[in-house]
């Protein structure tokens, strides 16, 4: 088994271990659609999800089209998040929304620190965690997005790169608050280019980051969900899935097709 952690051997206890975590697929839609498309879109995964699929669903759409795919949603097994807000509770933030705002919608997630919200907007680790601290304060779920380059991943510092921005959130929060969180690991190779990190890739750095955590608190570690994200698509993510570390998905692209999206909540629900 890859462990690249001084927490090895509580490593290799889980995974003989029967922890059994419920699978999450989280649809990130980006900066894409029309106010009318996102509608159809929220209204067609409300109709296929509900009652057939056997894992947690939610779907983030733009911020201005939370309203819309809120009222789709109701009544639904689809749950709504946001894809950012400001780590800020109110003021002069010209541009941003609070997490009390997205609440407001019926958000019960909120994607913090997406690599793109790190690379085209500068968010650092420190501010990520106040991010998903602010989430946890108005009592919705941070899916808290980690990974790295692939000029990182060529130089070997994958572990530390991860390390970093996971610890980073651990330690701006209590052990029962950062139970409250869920992680992402999402190569930002892998982000919107087709390629995916293989399902024993995609493991190996999961279990590394369950490691990272049972190093601070083990009974967190077995609990929390980890998400992984790049380029998952329905012909993917059952191999992806199967794997014991990997409890769900975060889904850019292919969550914009009704048909490919429902396919990858199936494989999750099996
Ligand atoms: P992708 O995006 O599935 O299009 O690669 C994933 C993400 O950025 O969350």
């Amino acid at each position: 088994m890859h462990v690249l952690s001084k927490a090895g051997t509580i490593c290799r206890l889980f995974a003989v271990g029967a922890f059994v975590r419920d699978s999450l697929i989280a649809g990130n839609w980006k900066m894409n659609g029309t106010r009318s498309s996102a509608a159809a879109l929220a209204r067609g995964l409300a109709a296929a999800v509900s009652g057939s699929v056997r894992c947690d669903v939610v779907i983030c759409p733009p911020l201005v089209f939370l309203q819309e795919v809120a009222e789709c949603l109701a009544g639904s097994d689809v749950a709504l998040g946001a894809q950012n807000v400001d780590h800020r509770t109110e003021g002069a933030v010209t541009g941003e929304v609070t997490a009390g705002m997205v609440k407001e919608f019926g958000c019960s997630y909120v994607l913090v620190g997406h690599s793109e919200r790190r690379s085209l907007f500068h968010e650092s680790d420190e501010v990520v965690a106040e991010k998903a601290l602010a989430v946890l304060a108005s009592e919705m779920t941070p899916i808290v997005c980690v990974g790295e380059t692939l000029a990182q991943r060529q130089a070997g510092v994958t572990s530390r790169v991860i390390g970093d921005q996971v610890r980073a959130v651990m330690a701006a929060m209590t052990p029962v608050a950062f139970a409250g969180c869920i992680i992402a690991y999402e190569p930002i190779w892998a982000i919107g280019t087709g390629e995916t990190a293989t399902p024993e890739m995609a493991q190996a750095v999961h279990s590394d980051i369950r490691c990272m955590i049972a190093e601070q608190d083990a009974e967190t570690a077995q609990g929390i969900r980890i998400l992984y994200g790049g380029s998952v698509k329905a012909d993917n993510a059952s191999g992806l899935l199967a794997q014991s570390d990997i409890d769900g998905a975060l889904v850019g692209g292919a969550s914009l097709k009704q048909d490919e999206f429902v396919a990858i909540c199936e494989a999750a629900g099996v």
